[in-house]
Formats: C-alpha cells, sequence, structure tokens
C-alpha cells in the first residue's frame, strides 16, 4: 500500500507559479550563460549578474554587476530585489575565475580576488536575496572538482572547498523553509576559462571518460535540482568530471 502524502510533504511551491525567476550570476559566458540558456528555454525569466551581457539571451535580463566589487554587488542586490516583487525562486552562482600557480609563485591579490568573486559573492548574492527567495526555493553553487586540491591550483580549490562548506551550512539553514543549497561540481568543462591565461601553467586534462565536460551538461544536472526532481537533495556536492577525480 502506498502510503498518502504527509504534511511534511508538500509540492514545490513555485512550480504553480506562472513565470519562476532565477538569478545567475556569471550568466555571460560559458557554464552560467549554459544555465541561463536552459532556464530560459524551460520557461523562467532569468536574471543574469556579470560585468558584460555577453551572449545573455535577449529573453533574459541582465543585471550589471561587478562581484569584486561591494558597491556594485550591494546594487545588483537592490535591482533584483525591486525587479522581482513576486520572489526569486533559485539563485545559481556561477560567476568564476581561475589562476593558476605554483606554493612558491602564489600571489595574495590572485587569491583575494578568487575569493571575493567565489566566495564573498555568494555572501552578498545570497544572503542579500535570502529575504526575497520563495519558501522551498533553490540555492546551487558552482563548485570545482579541484575543491579537494590540485597541484598548481592551491588558492582556487581552497575558495571551491570553501564553498561546499558554505552550502552546507546554508542547508541546515534554510531547510525549515524547504530551500535546497547545494554545489555543482564540474570537471575540466569546454568554456573560455580553459583557454584563460591565467590558468596556463595548469593545462586541462582531459578526464578518463574521453572528452571534457559539456556546459549544457552542468546546466542539466543544475535544472535537475532546480526543478521538482531535486526537492530532496540539499546540502551536496554533486561531481560531474568525467571521472577526473577518480583514482
Ligand atoms: N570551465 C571549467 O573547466 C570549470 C570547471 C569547474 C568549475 N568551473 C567554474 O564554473 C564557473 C563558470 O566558469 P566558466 O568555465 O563558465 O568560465 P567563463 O566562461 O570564463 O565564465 C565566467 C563567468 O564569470 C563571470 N565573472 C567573472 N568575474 C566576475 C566578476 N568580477 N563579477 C561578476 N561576474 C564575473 C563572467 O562574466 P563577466 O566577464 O561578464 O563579468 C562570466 O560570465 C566558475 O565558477 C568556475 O570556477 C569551471
Amino acid at each position: 500500500m502506498t502510503a498518502a502524502p504527509g504534511p511534511e510533504w508538500a509540492p514545490f511551491p513555485t512550480a504553480e507559479r506562472a513565470t519562476r525567476t532565477a538569478v545567475v550570476t556569471g550568466a555571460s559566458s560559458g557554464i552560467g550563460l549554459a544555465i541561463a540558456d536552459d532556464l530560459v528555454g524551460a520557461g523562467w525569466h532569468v536574471l543574469g549578474l556579470c560585468r558584460s551581457r555577453g551572449a545573455l539571451p535577449d529573453a533574459a535580463t541582465w543585471v550589471p554587476c561587478d562581484l569584486a566589487d561591494l558597491i556594485s554587488a550591494d546594487e545588483a542586490v537592490r535591482v533584483v530585489r525591486r525587479a522581482a516583487a513576486g520572489g526569486v525562486d533559485a539563485i545559481v552562482h556561477a560567476a568564476g575565475l581561475q589562476y593558476s600557480a605554483g606554493v612558491g609563485e602564489l600571489r595574495p591579490e590572485r587569491g583575494e580576488r578568487m575569493w571575493a568573486v567565489h566566495v564573498r559573492g555568494a555572501e552578498l548574492v545570497v544572503g542579500g536575496l535570502v529575504g526575497v527567495l520563495v519558501d522551498g526555493g533553490r540555492v546551487v553553487l558552482v563548485g570545482s572538482r579541484t575543491m579537494t586540491g590540485v597541484p598548481g591550483k592551491s588558492q582556487y580549490s581552497a575558495t571551491k572547498a570553501a564553498l561546499a562548506a558554505m552550502a552546507r551550512a546554508w542547508a541546515s539553514e534554510l531547510a525549515p523553509r524547504r530551500v535546497t543549497v547545494n554545489v555543482v561540481a564540474p570537471g575540466p568543462t569546454r568554456t573560455a576559462m580553459l583557454e584563460d591565461p591565467k590558468r596556463a601553467s595548469v593545462p586541462p586534462v582531459v578526464p578518463p571518460l574521453g572528452r571534457l565536460v559539456e556546459p549544457s551538461e552542468v546546466a542539466a544536472l543544475t535544472r535537475f535540482l532546480l526543478e521538482r526532481t531535486g526537492a530532496m537533495v540539499t546540502g551536496q556536492t554533486i561531481l560531474m568530471c568525467g571521472g577526473a577525480s577518480l583514482p
């Protein structure tokens, strides 16, 4: 016999909303853009927070935002709060950059910049919008499979490890509101970041499954978490690395 749903079960409330709203940082390029494209295609309204509009689709709203700048980030959060009067259904933090260097070559200002965009950016955006995030809403932080430590990427890896810890803390805090918080941690993904000279000292390695991850694949995993399918997944870091993290 199948038990009837009890009071603890509740549908994802926003599934019934005419248009769901997602805030996506880093939506101008790469993984964030693929997530924005995918959500727009599924009928969501996307507010993209990034310094440039890039290839953000016309149906999405660009909110200019430099996450490394406190004033700019604060202003972007204000704009979103005004624009999303009915509430925000999901926040995806995909903005990021990568500097690579070995332990003797580290430059503190580079570590600080990655921390500012990845970790402080998550604090500012999620912290600034949690009050307008609907009950049953979703948060996804884009981490990296390098979060457990990879030679030449200590500063970058550390910021991504911090995201996993933050996500678990927030998942606990927000569980009473049925808000889920997770990290999607890709391996080498075919985006502009792989060509970036800032990370040239550690060239990407093709994962054991024989090719790079596609941004659209990361977007599909993210949407799984954002839709009703993800309602019972929270506080987790989910790797999509093509086997790159295997021994
Ligand atoms: N590609 C990979 O192999 C890989 C693997 C694991 C994890 N990741 C993570 O995935 C995320 C997206 O990376 P990607 O590969 O898609 O790189 P990408 O194509 O270079 O895109 C980076 C995005 O971050 C935004 N961004 C950078 N600095 C910003 C700032 N100061 N303020 C606001 N937005 C900023 C950029 O927008 P603007 O330039 O317009 O500001 C752009 O939209 C990052 O968090 C990265 O660490 C990537």
